[in-house]
């Protein structure tokens, strides 16, 4: 295995999974993920951040294809995450770095996770605007806390203009290119918001402030710690789209999920579906048996209605309906407008306790629960249509119809 040069004298020499599909211990990555890490030749040999645990000999044997790991002078953390530094310690063990550089958040982090491994590290912590000469260049920290973590920081080399971006503008691909201009477009978008929307939306204000100081920047490359590297053109486009999903203004779309015990529920999700697309409201529909959490997420990324259905069990609602609210709830993705609605036999408690996480939420829900008996009858999936219906006025006017 090789480095990849994508400057003169900076390389990528990252790790490719293709086979981890449980991201950070909460999210699914379909198509895999990638660990990068990047070395700088020059009068200070500089490697940023290391790989996933298990993964530095990946690491150390494209690094060694340019330099004897030994020759690396400096080892600068940006994130202390462990899919980024869960092999710190062999990889520290292997180059014995002069200087070892992180923010004062990870060195806390550090603490955390290497407190007798760390015993002699030579580790200096930075802060915002401190700047370090590796010979013919610069780099230069910025902290960017809770993106990902307190601890998040990015590396700017002015020379190179290559924003080193950690978790930001990173995706979940696990490919042999190197570029995002590169991959097909379509899947590309889609694991960028797939990544932004299970990982970075909760922090979308930091998001908003953090991307003029981006754009004041002079970048070619932005190379984040997942995914493919952003260059040229391709900068702007991944800054802009960041402010997009960052800003989450009203989308005229909705997801309908739901679980169903014997497809009664699943019926008032299709009604729910067909109220709101006679009002020109477009909707997803997302049984929580076949859909992970984390998809559900990324189909919010183009919506903001979420119609929720479980029906009645053992006086509350089905399993996979209340951990995706939970989900979804954690995130805090911009939802505007709601609506429950299920099926029950004796009880009925599910469409109110739904409705009632959906207002713990802010959600705005324009019409009382469907709540339905047994099969649903005519009238019921009528109901359920008119639910569909209100809910699609209801985000019109959010989107200024
Ligand atoms: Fe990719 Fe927050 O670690």
């Amino acid at each position: 295995m090789k480095a990849f040069e994508f400057a003169n004298g900076v390389y990528w020499v990252g790790c490719v999974d293709y086979d981890h599909h449980d991201f950070h211990g909460y999210s699914k990555s379909p198509e895999g993920t990638t660990y990068n890490a990047y070395f700088i030749k020059d009068e200070k040999n500089t490697l940023i951040d290391t790989v996933a645990p298990g993964k530095a000999g990946t690491l150390l044997c494209r690094l060694g294809s340019v330099i004897e790991p030994e020759k690396v002078d400096y080892l600068v953390i940006n994130h202390m995450e462990l899919d980024h530094e869960g092999s710190l310690p062999e990889v520290i063990a292997r180059c014995k770095p002069e200087k070892i550089f992180c923010s004062t958040m990870a060195l806390k982090s550090m603490e955390g996770y290497y407190a007798k491994e760390m015993q002699n590290w030579p580790v200096q912590a930075v802060k915002s605007g401190d700047s370090i000469s590796i010979g013919k260049r610069t780099l230069v920290f910025q902290e960017t806390r809770m993106l990902h973590w307190p601890d998040s920081m990015v590396t700017y080399c002015p020379e190179e203009k290559i924003l080193f971006s950690q978790d930001a503008f990173g995706q979940n691909i696990a490919s042999t290119e190197h570029f995002a201009d590169e991959h097909d477009p379509a899947d590309f978008l889609k694991r960028c918001k797939e990544y932004y929307f299970n990982i970075v939306v909760p922090y979308s204000p930091q998001v908003l402030k953090a991307l003029p100081v981006v754009e004041s920047l002079d970048i070619e490359f932005i190379a984040p710690d997942h995914g493919l590297i952003h260059r040229g053109e391709d900068c702007k486009k991944i800054v802009d789209l960041y402010r997009v999903m960052a800003e989450q203004k009203p989308r005229k779309r909705a997801v309908i999920i739901y679980d169903t015990m014997w497809h009664s529920t699943e019926q008032l999700a299709y009604a729910v579906s067909a109220g709101l697309e006679e009002e020109g409201v477009p909707s997803t529909i997302m049984s929580l048996k076949e859909n992970h959490h984390s998809a559900v997420m990324t189909a919010l990324a183009d919506a903001s209605a979420l119609v929720v259905g479980s029906p009645t069990h053992n006086n509350t609602v089905l399993p996979y309906v209340m951990s995706a609210l939970t989900y979804i709830k954690g995130l805090r993705p911009k939802i505007l407008v709601g609506g429950a609605f299920g099926s029950y036999g004796w009880s009925g408690e599910s469409p109110k306790i739904i409705n009632e996480f959906l207002a713990s939420m802010k959600i705005e829900l324009p019409c009382d629960p469907v709540r339905e008996n047994w099969r649903p009858s005519h009238d019921g999936l009528q109901r359920a249509h008119d639910m569909g219906v209100a809910i699609a006025k209801a985000l019109k006017a959010k989107c200024g119809e």
